[in-house]
């Protein structure tokens, strides 16, 4: 591995090997997300928590300061909509010369396996890592399921991560999933997980995470269950505790409460 691509990893991943990856790049298909209006805005009292930030080039040209960054995953996939035909439809939209003027430290794409446009997502991923590892940019692949959820299973999330693995993204973004270790002890590279949409209580968050992590998950690429939350600072930090500190679910609810009791007073 050259220098170039080892330095982007380890601004992305952690020298403890973990990361806190904070995605806002829903807008690319859905539009406004709640409480994503103004991605500026949302993210600016929780970006001191995150390792880096996942987002669109529009977004960080236009909402993001450029002093004093985190390291960007550039979202470089897209093309379709949430009142499209088919979210699956999706082609590159960032070129590799536009991910490095932008300074990014890697760029991230997903696959849709299992959809009609299984082929050509997966087409778009081996491209893209032909040309990111030129310059020595690290890709991360996204196990997108488009709107069925239902597919979450081990069994197809194993075969996504391993499949995108094998056509070189050096990261895999997936949803974590009951017996996640099958997961992550077929995939040859690093497993990120996902949050997906808002869940009913926190702490079913933190325990999701910690079981991820202890099944061998690297960290998160977690977005609304954090700057959806009414106190999106006490849960970034408390997600923070189990992905660096090793905390576990109900250390890391006991922190949430605690913090956001704080910011009562
Ligand atoms: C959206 C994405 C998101 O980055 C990913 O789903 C993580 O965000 P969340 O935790 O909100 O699901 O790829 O297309």
């Amino acid at each position: 591995m050259d220098w170039g691509m080892k330095n982007r990893l380890s601004q992305l991943i952690k020298s403890n090997g973990r990361c806190m990856f904070l995605p806002i790049d829903h807008g690319y298909f859905q539009g406004p997300t709640s409480k994503l209006e103004r991605p500026g805005e949302t993210i600016k009292p929780i970006i001191d928590y995150a390792d880096a930030l996942f987002c669109t080039r529009g977004v960080l040209r236009a909402c993001i300061n450029h002093e004093n960054s985190k390291p960007i995953i550039l979202r470089v996939s897209g093309g379709s909509s949430m009142v499209g035909k088919d979210l699956a439809n999706e082609v590159l939209t960032t070129s590799i010369e536009e991910a490095i003027r932008l300074n990014a430290s890697g760029v991230g794409i997903s696959v849709f396996i299992g959809s009609d446009y299984e082929k050509e997502t997966l087409l778009n991923l081996a491209k893209l890592v032909d040309e990111a590892e030129r310059y020595g940019i690290p890709v991360m692949a996204v196990t997108a399921v488009g709107r069925e959820l239902e597919k979450r299973d081990a069994r197809y999330l194993a075969l996504c991560c391993r499949i995108a693995a094998e056509l070189g993204a050096r990261v895999v973004k997936t949803y974590w999933c009951e017996n996640f270790d099958k997961v992550t002890n077929g995939c040859p590279v690093p497993v990120v997980m996902a949050g997906g949409p808002k869940t009913n209580s926190d702490l079913e968050v933190f325990e999701f995470v910690h079981d991820g992590m202890q099944k061998g998950a690297i960290g998160v690429n977690l977005g609304r269950n954090i700057w959806q939350n009414e106190h999106p600072v006490a849960m970034i930090r408390a997600l923070r505790a189990i992905i660096h500190e090793n905390a576990t679910a109900n250390q890391a609810n006991d922190l949430f409460h605690t913090l956001k009791n704080e910011k009562k007073k």
